[in-house]
């Protein structure tokens, strides 16, 4: 049957590219609701706007009206939601903000969502997949296994915090309501539109202005890199695929210490950029480490890969040299965005270590 879905946090970066997609590989009403703030970008869907199948809808996933307006008026059968405040660094800053979105707007879309398919009903073809992280699972030692889907939890970072709650409330919902409820926890991701004080846009758009690269720590800390494509097909997977309450976590089987990808983001752009105003590696600069800072993500990815035949498929030197070609190439979608609200946020993180 052909789904209509809504899809939260769509203008970001993971939930742009999966519109993009979602609008590629099915049929269906495909509705995004973003309240559009400093990382949702209507720029990310360009294309998108016109088509009958779309809508972007402004507005805030706390807001209960709003969201049993959308899922009435819309019909919706299916969510998934990406929106979520998503950035650790901003979380130590204010993890107000984590609380409220995260764990707030999350429940408010679980009980929106859970009255509509009551309702109706309860359908068993309804789905809410919510999209969560590593990070849940705290911290790994240099060499010790994997993270596996019954890790126990272990949140370090308010961010992580506020989304392992988000994710005990929609495993909460399956349980106690029989709502067909999904979760994915997917380690780090990289590509085209993420937003760029992320890792790897961040030491990308530095190197062509000339301004340090700030590595926090010792650069040794280990994240295990995916292609948003490859986050996006999983997904779909998941959402067809798996039965309601079912976990999977998501990876690329490639985990890398944070100094290599500078250095690799360096060479790419010596080699890519053209001109720059310094040699890229002389603006490497060791910075206090971040408060919490987790040493090691890694996920175990046999469940999805044994029960659903999802593998990534990219290999990290190719998206890597993808993803820095698409920031060459699209200095006209990241300019605008190193906006004032950018820069004060620079400065309030560097006047605090
Ligand atoms: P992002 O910050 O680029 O996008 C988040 C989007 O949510 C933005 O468009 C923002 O405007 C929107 N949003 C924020 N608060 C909102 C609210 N109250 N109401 C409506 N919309 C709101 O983040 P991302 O990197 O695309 O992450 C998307 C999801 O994937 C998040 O749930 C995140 O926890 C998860 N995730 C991210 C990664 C990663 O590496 N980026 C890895 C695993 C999981
Ligand atoms: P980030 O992209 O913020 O993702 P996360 O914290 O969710 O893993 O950071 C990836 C890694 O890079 C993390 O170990 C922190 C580190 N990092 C730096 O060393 N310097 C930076 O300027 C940023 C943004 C991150």
């Amino acid at each position: 049957m052909t789904k209509r879905v809504l899809i939260t946090g769509g203008a970001g970066f993971i939930g742009s590219n999966f519109v993009h997609h979602w609008c590629k590989n099915h049929e269906g009403r495909a509705v995004v609701l973003d309240i559009l703030g400093y990382a949702g970008n209507k720029e990310n869907l360009a294309g998108l706007e016109g088509q009958d199948r779309f809508r972007l809808v402004k507005g805030d996933i706390c807001d209960s009206q709003l969201v049993a307006a959308l899922l009435a008026e819309e019909e919706i059968d299916t969510v998934i939601h990406f929106a979520a405040e998503s950035h650790v660094d901003r979380s130590i800053l204010g993890p107000a903000a984590f609380v409220q979105t995260n764990v707030v707007g999350t429940f408010t879309l679980l009980e929106a969502f859970r009255d509509r398919w009551q309702t109706q009903g309860k359908p068993a073809d309804y789905r809410f997949l919510h999209v969560s992280t590593d990070e849940v699972y705290g911290s790994l030692e240099a060499d010790g296994p994997a993270f596996t889907e019954t890790t126990p939890y272990a949140p370090n970072s308010p961010y992580s915090a506020s989304k392992a709650g988000s994710d005990h409330l929609a495993r909460a919902y399956f349980h106690t309501y029989g709502m067909p409820t999904l979760i994915t926890n997917c380690s780090n991701n990289y590509g085209p539109y993420q937003f760029p004080e992320k890792l790897i846009p961040l030491m990308c758009l530095n190197i062509l202005l000339g301004k340090p690269l700030p590595v926090y720590g010792d650069g040794q800390n280990v994240r295990d890199w995916l292609h948003v494509s490859d986050h996006c097909a999983a997904i779909d997977g998941v959402l067809h695929q798996a039965n309601p309450g079912d976990v999977y976590n998501i990876g690329g089987n490639n985990q890398v210490k944070n100094i290599d990808i500078v250095h690799q983001l360096c060479d790419l752009m010596g080699e890519l950029a053209g001109d720059l105003p310094q040699p890229p590696r002389e603006l490497i600069t060791f910075v206090t480490d971040r408060p919490g800072h987790d040493r090691r993500y890694a996920m175990d990815i046999a469940k999805i890969q044994r029960e659903l035949g999802w593998s990534p498929a990219y290999d990290f030197a190719t998206g890597l040299r993808q993803t820095v070609e698409w920031y060459l190439n699209h200095r006209d979608w990241w300019q605008p965005l190193l906006s004032d609200e950018y820069k004060g946020y620079y400065d309030r993180l560097y006047g605090d270590r």
